[in-house]
């Protein structure tokens, strides 16, 4: 067929006794965008990397536009047309877009022509990059900007892109989307690993599903739905709803009066917020991108310098404890615990080399309840995790570095969960994560809210936050724009508050 730029047949690949995947199928098209859709651990970037010339096929043939190649680098995939955005960019900080763009090209070094060709690919697709900016200066969505436009420079046909909008907002998420638009318009042929349902059918030409590592089915996106896309993943019917019970004696848990933080170039990110959090509530905190949800966070656990205000912490004996000054550690002693996703999941927390139960054990030492000579309760932590979860891997031994992307993200949250702070404080917690999995982690927040903990839960999707939380507070340009019930309030509203500084005074 002529617009079949690469198929795959029966691939299959294992890892010692891992079957990661097993008697693939899928086509490649130009001019058209496919998602490769499937819970965390099936298989989805083990297949692309076999493309990409990472890893090589146990078996099984790949042909690249009718023939059959076989492609043992990176460097044979760029032959091949073939270029993919990995999860993690490869870039190097202290160079400029330009020459990160060129690195281990062995062309010569004329930036004038390097940054006019650049210009051109922008212009084409319409990407914004700066061709002389420094990486260390990006954003993570400028960072990815420039890792795709690396590999157009290369000349690629077929672009993979595995999970790119995962450190994305929705605003950056539209913009790639309409650059993704203008690349099938002009006959490149688009993979894209994407979790988010309303994504692969705002997006997709085709969907194609894999589970457990074995290949489902491909769909034309207009002809399905995301309850059958979920069922298919999953292997039988589900029902996705949160269960909001309500707690019958919330108490407050954490004041904070009047919280003002102002960042290096003396710009306040925090203008005198105020608000409760209280015990057997989920408080949801909403908010455009950047309007200071990031620093409400860090300010709670003590990592952001306070300008002014208080922020204390209600103990069972009903004293209040000021938090403002004490360190991070001293934090989460008194019984602060966050669970959030930092961009590089290895990078914070987890040590790859590790399994569960070590991992689950690093924070418990944190407690310091000198639990070195007890493996017990890390082991029982672990195996809820585990289990709850659904965490893909062998044992709770396996190295965590070895794990797919969501499964490592679920052993980052789920510890933070299970071990069960009096304050919970999460913030994107279902970033990489499938849609199954996303509502176990709604459940065990609901969970550990009827146990009696207070839990804030920053997030991006607004159908989520009006479902599972009990109040929401929404922030607007670091002021508190409102404080709504989320049992009465509508998306519109929350809409408005958002994007009005100042907002209604109706906070109670
Ligand atoms: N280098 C490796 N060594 C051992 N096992 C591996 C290795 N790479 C992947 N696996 C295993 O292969 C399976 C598939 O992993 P893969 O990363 O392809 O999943 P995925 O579909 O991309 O998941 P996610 O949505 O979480 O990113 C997992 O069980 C994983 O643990
Ligand atoms: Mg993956």
């Amino acid at each position: 067929m002529q617009n079949c730029a690469i198929e795959l047949k029966n691939i299959r690949k294992t890892f010692g006794p891992v079957v990661a995947n097993d008697g693939i199928n899928l086509q490649i098209n130009r001019g058209e965008i496919l998602c490769l859709l499937g819970e965390n651990g099936s298989g989805k970037t083990t297949l692309m990397n076999m493309l990409s010339g990472i890893y090589q096929p146990d078996s099984g043939s790949i042909y690249a536009n009718g023939e059959e190649v076989f492609i043992r680098s990176p460097h044979d995939a760029y032959k091949y047309g073939i270029g993919m955005i990995h999860q993690h960019y490869h870039l190097v900080d202290v160079f400029t877009a330009a020459q990160n763009i060129i690195l281990g090209l062995d062309e010569k070094m004329d930036i004038a022509a390097v940054n006019d060709k650049v210009k051109d690919i922008c212009d084409r697709y319409g990407f914004q990059v700066d061709p002389r900016k420094k990486v260390y200066d990006m954003s993570v969505s400028q960072k990815q900007t420039v890792e795709i436009v690396k590999v157009l420079y290369r000349g690629a046909e077929i672009l993979i892109l595995d999970e790119p909008t995962a450190v994305l907002t929705p605003q950056e998420t539209d913009k790639l989307f309409a650059v993704l638009r203008n690349m099938r318009a002009d006959g490149k042929a688009i993979v894209l690993i994407t979790h988010k349902l309303a994504e692969v059918l705002s997006v997709s030409d085709k969907v194609a599903i894999l589970r457990k590592g074995k290949y489902i089915a491909t769909v034309n996106t207009k002809e399905t739905s995301q309850q059958e896309l979920t069922d298919m993943m999953v292997g039988h019917s589900v029902t996705l709803n949160i269960d909001r019970p309500k707690y019958d004696k919330p108490a407050d848990k954490l004041i904070i009066e009047g919280l003002t933080v102002t960042d290096r170039e003396g710009i306040k990110r925090l203008d005198n917020v105020s608000f409760t959090a209280k015990t057997g509530e989920i408080l949801g905190v909403a908010g455009i991108a950047g309007s200071g949800q990031r620093e409400l966070l860090e300010s709670i656990t003590g990592l952001y310098p306070i300008t002014s205000g208080s922020i204390k912490f209600v103990n069972d004996k009903s004293e209040n404890i000021e938090l403002v000054g004490k360190t991070p550690m001293q934090i989460r002693q008194v019984g602060v615990g966050m669970g959030f996703v930092p961009e590089d999941r290895l990078g914070m927390g987890l040590v790859g080399s590790m399994g569960m139960t070590n991992n689950m054990m690093l924070r418990s030492w944190r407690k310091g309840k000198g639990v070195f000579f007890n493996k017990k309760e890390p082991e029982n932590l672990a195996n809820k995790v585990w289990k709850d979860l659904e965490v893909v891997t062998p044992s709770t031994e396996f190295p965590v570095r070895r794990m797919s992307g969501g499964n490592i993200q679920k052993v980052l949250v789920g510890r933070e969960i299970a071990s069960r702070p009096p304050v919970l404080l999460t913030a994107y917690a279902v970033r990489g994560l499938d849609i199954n999995t996303s509502y176990a982690i709604y459940n065990l927040l609901t969970e550990q809210k009827m146990n009696g903990s207070a839990v804030m839960y920053v997030g991006e999707e607004l159908d989520v936050l009006l479902e599972l939380c009990d109040r929401i507070l929404v922030l607007c340009a670091g002021q508190v724009s409102g404080i709504v019930d989320a049992r009465k309030t509508t998306k519109e509203e929350i809409g408005l508050l958002m994007t009005t500084v100042g907002g209604s005074k109706e906070a109670n």
